[in-house]
């Protein structure tokens, strides 16, 4: 039987924040050397960043980045990675097992945010791991404060004369997972959290800050993290953090397909948790979500790889280097949906990572760089996906999966413009069969369909590569209509749809 979807103006769930198209550049393999910046490429400017990369980058619609990690965040010295670049010494990364060489730093990453241009914005995290409320301060007059003071003005000598203006900075990264360096409980987190959020204040009232919440829902802390954090920083943070991987465990892609009934119940579970300390504390202020790490993730490959083969403290080696396949694209585009359909409350998400480690953009040394599968979903997600997203009621056929249940087909949402266009976002998680759709689109105003477009194969494994970098694209669907108020498709099997009406 056909699925369907009811979509009616009176019915919406929230507002797009455009954050909410975020990625991620961590010191991490070769996201930054030889994937954002690689001077003597033959694309790269002056200051050494890859022009082919700063296209693709521009073309995904990356609305905030993340940096400098990450994992790599809990040794970071930002002392280390500012000024003459000949001075800044070379260290371990404990996190990576790598040797960082500073030669990309704090204004190298602002360099390439304004090349992006004015939608990209830094989000900023800062080191809680091996450092604490005196460093993050000291960054924070270092970046933001305008001139006058020892910091300000060592940021103008080494060539920054005006601030970085950096809004939103991360409390610390991951602060719940024994791997963390300087990994500490919820307690000596929340106290140390509330202490730099409050010193930053005393800088700058204005900024947003994101508290460190669970590195994932099946965390042993999680929830009690997140209420004893939050009971400690609420007034004081206006974020707290989620981060979620997925992969298909031992081979079981109809549960891999579904991933996104892990991530929306991880949000809602949030959601309660923070309203749950908000009523303890009688306040009427909400506490947001950030996403700020998401994506399909082969981890188990990764960490047989790292213990099969110690690294050495390499420099920028090649690491998590993720070939995506239109299956993982699919569920890519679902986790988009998930975060959608949760708009009231995520306001940023940051796809982790962007080039090389985990990615939607790849490079090779000195040759060039290409768009994996999950680049599309990502990049219809944050060209179409803006302005009002609309609270739709889904009846669909359902499959079994082992971790999940009975979960719907069809995995939908929408968003009206604020141009009166409305895009219906949606995937078929059937592996085998097609699935008729049926939009009901109650006085929504639409009249003409402008297109429909899929992301799907015959071969679900399907990947590009730097043999073949173009083997998969999305394709114009044939037979989809729009007359009386119903929109009538047919959605491929394991495919990611994006249908636009105006
Ligand atoms: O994105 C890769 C790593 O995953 C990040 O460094 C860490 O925060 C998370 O565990």
């Amino acid at each position: 039987r056909a699925a369907r979807l009811t979509l009616d103006p009176a019915f919406t769930v929230g507002r797009v924040d455009p954050r909410l198209y975020g990625s991620f550049v961590e010191h991490l393999g070769r996201c930054v050397y030889t994937g954002i910046f690689e001077p003597g490429h033959p694309t790269a400017d002056e200051a050494g960043l890859r022009g082919d990369v700063l296209a693709l980058v521009r073309e995904l619609g990356v609305t905030v980045i993340r940096y400098p990690g990450g994992n790599f965040v809990s040794g970071y010295r930002w002392e280390d990675s500012v000024g003459p670049v000949d001075e800044r010494p070379r260290r371990l990364d404990l996190a990576w097992r790598s040797t960082e060489t500073n030669r990309f730093g704090l204004a190298e990453f602002m360099a390439f945010l304004r090349k992006l241009g004015p939608d990209a914005e830094p989000m900023m995290a800062l080191n809680l791991g091996t450092r604490g409320v005196g460093e993050a301060i000291e960054l924070q007059e270092y970046a933001n404060h305008p001139s006058g003071t020892a910091l300000s003005d060592l940021r103008a000598a080494h060539g920054d004369k005006d601030p970085f203006g950096i809004r939103l900075w991360c409390l610390g990264n991951e602060m719940d997972g024994p791997w963390q360096t300087g990994h500490k409980t919820a307690e000596e987190y929340g106290r140390l959290a509330a202490e730099t959020a409050r010193a930053m204040r005393q800088i700058d009232r204005d900024v947003e800050l994101v508290a460190c919440g669970s590195s994932g829902q099946s965390m042993e802390t999680f929830a009690a993290w997140e209420a004893t954090v939050l009971t400690e920083a609420y007034d004081v943070v206006d974020h707290i953090s989620l981060h979620a991987y997925y992969e298909p465990a031992d081979g079981d892609v109809d549960s891999f397909l579904a991933s996104a009934v892990d991530m929306e119940s991880f949000i809602e579970n949030v959601v309660a948790t923070c309203d749950h300390v908000g009523a303890k504390l009688k306040s009427s202020k909400k506490i947001n979500l950030s996403f700020d790490e998401w994506n399909v993730w082969y981890m188990t490959t990764s960490q047989e790889e790292a213990e099969s083969n110690p690294l050495d403290w390499p420099e920028a080696p090649r690491l998590l280097e993720d070939s995506y396949t239109v299956t993982d694209a699919v569920v890519l585009g679902s986790l988009l949906i998930a975060l959608l359909r949760h708009a009231d409350r995520v306001k940023i998400a940051c796809l982790a990572q962007l080039v090389n480690v985990i990615a939607p953009v790849m490079t090779e040394p000195g040759g060039p760089a290409w768009k994996q599968t999950t680049f599309f979903p990502f990049a219809e997600a944050s060209r179409y996906g803006r302005g009002e997203v609309l609270d739709v009621r889904v009846d669909s056929p359902s499959y079994t999966t082992k971790k999940y249940g009975e979960v719907p087909l069809l995995h939908a949402t929408a968003v009206r413009g604020d141009d009166g266009t409305v895009t219906v976002f949606a995937v078929n998680r059937s592996r085998t069969d097609e699935l008729p759709l049926e939009v009901a689109l109650r006085d929504l105003g639409p009249s003409e369909l402008i297109g429909h477009s899929a992301l799907a194969d015959a071969d679900p494994n399907a990947r590009n590569t730097l043999d073949d970098p173009e083997r998969v694209t999305p394709h114009e669907v044939i037979g989809t209509s729009l007359a009386d108020g119903t929109l009538k498709a047919v959605l491929e099997p394991l495919s990611w749809n994006v249908i636009r009406l105006r």
